[in-house]
């Protein structure tokens, strides 16, 4: 009997030795009143070489865990436990509020490389903002098929993910791969919420991961252009709609100015204009631009940590700021404006304007 306690006792060791939480918990999908809470799980380890005895490669078999919840209040703080009472598994976000309500978010995106500096960004974020919505403009990870990156990823946004409701926007580092809709419950890679006065639109403008034919890609744009036009149509009573996507349609890195990517992006300007777009948040380019054209404000927001890039292409008469470093943004956003704030990591405020309703 007690022989056979022993070994119970070793199996739920090894069990739980090896079903480890290797990222979040985290909240997305927090609109309207529902919220769903998700965490990565480590239930294995997998290896890989040409010499099993010496594996050249490692990688954690993960699975993602997620409860939803429906019936929040709305504005409100919820505070949750998803591992039956372990610090590790406690966090809290803000419910969606309603309009009239004041707000703030960070927008930070291409998180990708040098993992020292997205540490620091983070960091930023944390010390500088009393955010409740945070954005990731794209490229979370340089290889979304590589297993192994995510829970570095995760490892790095613990803070942030454990305080604020998380809305992630596909980068072509992603690589369409499913572990991207998996993990933060992507029903559609183009989505829209509400937060106080603001309407958000979440493109995927990484096109060339969408299908393998051209036909297929260009099938997938003009839905999601349809989509657009119904959802912008839709938001007019807002008073700031804001759009978010990887690729920017104005870029001032020179060698960037023609990439696939930006070319669909810029095909969507004319319904910005149209539908009265305030802002267009992108990354994909590593540094922070600023510019306007035609009444809306297109903020290039790519210095989560990849490598920085020149801003070298600025553009006569739509350029209004072009910095090459990490930072975030800031955006708060009341029923009377949105201000935005690019701050870097000592805290100086690298740009800063406001837009009336
Ligand atoms: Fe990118």
């Amino acid at each position: 009997m007690k022989r056979v306690l022993i070994c119970f006792l070793a199996l739920c060791a090894a069990a739980a030795a090896q079903d480890k939480v290797v990222g979040g918990p985290y909240v997305v999908n927090a609109t309207g009143r529902s919220a769903t809470v998700g965490w990565i799980v480590q239930v294995g380890e997998a290896k890989a070489g040409v010499d099993l005895a010496k594996p050249t490669h490692v990688a954690p078999v993960l699975e993602s865990r997620k409860v939803s919840f429906t019936g929040l209040p709305a504005g409100q703080t919820i505070n949750y436990d998803v591992l039956g009472g372990s610090e590790e598994g406690k966090g809290s976000f803000k419910t969606p509020p309603a309009a009239g309500t004041p707000f703030e978010a960070v927008v930070f995106g291409d998180t990708r490389t040098r993992h020292d500096l997205h540490r620091k960004v983070i960091a930023a974020i944390m010390e500088k903002s009393q955010a409740e919505v945070a954005i990731h403009t794209g490229d979370l990870v340089s290889d979304g098929f590589d297993t192994a990156q995510w829970p570095l990823f995760f490892d790095i946004e613990r803070p942030l993910l454990k305080k604020m409701a998380f809305f992630p926007v596909l980068g072509n580092h992603e690589r369409g791969n499913y572990k991207y809709y998996d993990f933060f419950e992507v029903q559609s890679p183009y989505y829209s919420f509400n937060w106080g006065d603001a309407h958000f639109v979440i493109l995927n403008s990484d096109v060339g991961n969408v299908a393998m034919s051209a036909d297929s890609r260009s099938k997938f744009w003009d839905e999601q252009t349809r989509w657009l036009e119904e959802d912008l149509a839709r938001s007019q009573k807002a008073s700031f709609r804001i759009v978010v996507m990887h690729h920017p349609p104005f870029t001032a890195t020179a060698s960037r100015q023609g990439g696939g990517g930006n070319v669909f992006a810029r095909g969507l300007i004319p319904l910005f204009e149209k539908y009265k777009v305030k802002f267009v948040f992108n990354g994909h380019d590593h540094n922070y631009q600023h510019h306007e054209w035609m009444g809306v404000h297109y903020v290039v927001t790519g210095g989560g940590g990849a490598p920085l890039y020149p801003v070298t292409g600025a553009m006569e008469g739509i350029t209004k700021k072009v910095v090459s470093t990490e930072h975030f943004v800031r955006l708060k956003v009341t029923p009377t404006s949105a201000a935005v704030e690019a701050i870097a990591l000592d805290g100086t405020i690298l740009d800063a304007f406001e837009l009336k309703p």
